[in-house]
């Protein structure tokens, strides 16, 4: 039975849920586990094959899977996490929460993705007695758009750095030398399966690796540390070990089944987002909007989790925000750079980046998702139209 959707605001972005989705979870409640059960390993392995790594391991966020990649691949107090400055809360937590020091590295002002530069300029500064420690960069394949995987890596390589593609936004992104989430540059990518991402878990999210001790640890730490090493042949089956200190970070089978059923329309669903963005971009060309709006390019690679638009005009995007919100438009700003944030001004003082703080002053995010109707699509068009007209 599908719900029938009462809300009328236009959302930046929602669920896509079909009447398959609501069976493969129904079908869960009526089995005999609701979490630990069967679904997390098909889902897992699914996972796997779709991005084309040896290991997946799901988890209870995609802020779990950071926490664990890092963890896993030995980050500690000790350790640097060079993390782009326009990114979710998460990227750079998940180092706090390991004690380790949070870099910020400027991003490129028209997509938001980690400036070449800015990170050479950061390697560059590092002493040696950091660069003796087990140091990361994490770069977001931001909105959709696959981050230069390849150039970090060859640059992480060098300094002795490990690499972690926050892969959030991008499972479906690529490049000509990259594939988000394939761990070919990297020693881990992470997913979200918040609602508003491509695959929707309700809450969770994976590590993907080609890793096996890594992924061997991420099982264990997301599970308290604990390991099962004996089997029904072993005089004490039942026995468990905790090796380590871990958390409890574990998906459920509700949500590893919902998952899965997303992660089968997978390619249906970024092939909206496709068509969406290219409606956008096909209206934004024109006049009002090619004057006084800058758009994302229209890559072929590009997965569309975000359309982000900047506004040429300083103290245009908040009046724009404003306006739209009243009419039942919402939009969203991906994101304020997280130095401006209290908690993390505090750690790195009173820091600018210019490519973070001139692409911040002007990003919008307009809706995009899956089933954004021609109808919706074309009132935000007509209204950001209408907005540009008064201002
Ligand atoms: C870039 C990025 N990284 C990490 C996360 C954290 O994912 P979750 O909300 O599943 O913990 C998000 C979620 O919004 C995100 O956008």
């Amino acid at each position: 039975m599908l719900l029938p959707n009462k809300v009328t605001q236009i959302p930046y972005s929602k669920q896509s849920l079909t009447q398959e989705d609501f069976d493969a979870v129904l079908e869960v409640m009526n089995s005999s586990f609701l979490t630990q059960g069967p679904q997390i390993d098909l889902f897992e392995k699914a996972l796997a094959k779709r991005f084309q790594v040896k290991h997946a391991i799901a988890c209870s966020s995609g802020t779990a899977a950071i926490h664990l990649s890092y963890a896993s691949l030995g980050a500690s107090a000790d350790s640097v996490g060079i993390v782009p400055a326009v990114t979710f809360s998460a990227t750079a937590n998940a180092f706090r929460y390991l004690g380790a020091k949070v870099i910020f590295c400027d991003v490129n002002p028209a997509d938001g993705i980690i400036d070449l530069d800015s990170l050479q300029r950061i390697l560059e500064s590092l002493s040696e007695e950091q660069l003796d420690h087990c140091n990361f960069v994490s770069p977001v394949s931001f909105a959709g758009k696959v981050a230069p995987l390849k150039e970090c890596a060859d640059l992480s390589e060098k300094y002795g750095m490990k690499l972690v593609e926050d892969a959030s936004h991008s499972p479906g992104g690529w490049s000509e030398r990259e594939t988000s989430g394939d761990c070919k540059w990297t020693q881990a990518a992470c997913l979200s399966f918040h609602p508003v991402k491509h695959i929707c878990a309700g809450e969770g999210g994976a590590v993907l690796t080609n890793l096996t001790e890594v992924a061997d640890r991420c099982k264990a730490l997301r599970s308290h540390g604990i390991v099962r090493p004996f089997d029904d042949e072993h005089p004490t089956p039942w026995k468990y070990e905790q090796v380590d200190l871990g958390w409890n970070y574990r998906i459920t089978d509700l949500q590893a089944a919902l998952g899965r059923s997303q992660l089968g329309k997978l390619d249906e669903s970024i092939n909206a987002r496709k068509r969406i963005a290219k409606r956008y971009d096909e209206a934004l060309s024109a006049p009002p909007f090619s004057e006084r709006i800058d758009r994302p390019a229209l890559t072929d690679g590009h997965s569309w989790h975000l359309y982000v638009i900047r506004f040429k005009e300083e103290g245009l995007r908040d009046q724009a925000y404003k306006f739209l919100k009243g009419l039942g438009i919402i939009t969203q700003i991906h994101y304020t750079p997280l130095y401006h944030h209290p908690y993390f001004a505090k750690l790195v003082g009173n820091l600018r980046l210019p490519g973070a703080e001139e692409y911040f002053a002007g990003c919008l995010s307009i809706p995009l998702f899956p089933t954004l109707t021609q109808i919706d699509q074309d009132k935000v068009i007509s209204e950001l139209a209408r907005f540009l007209s008064k201002h």
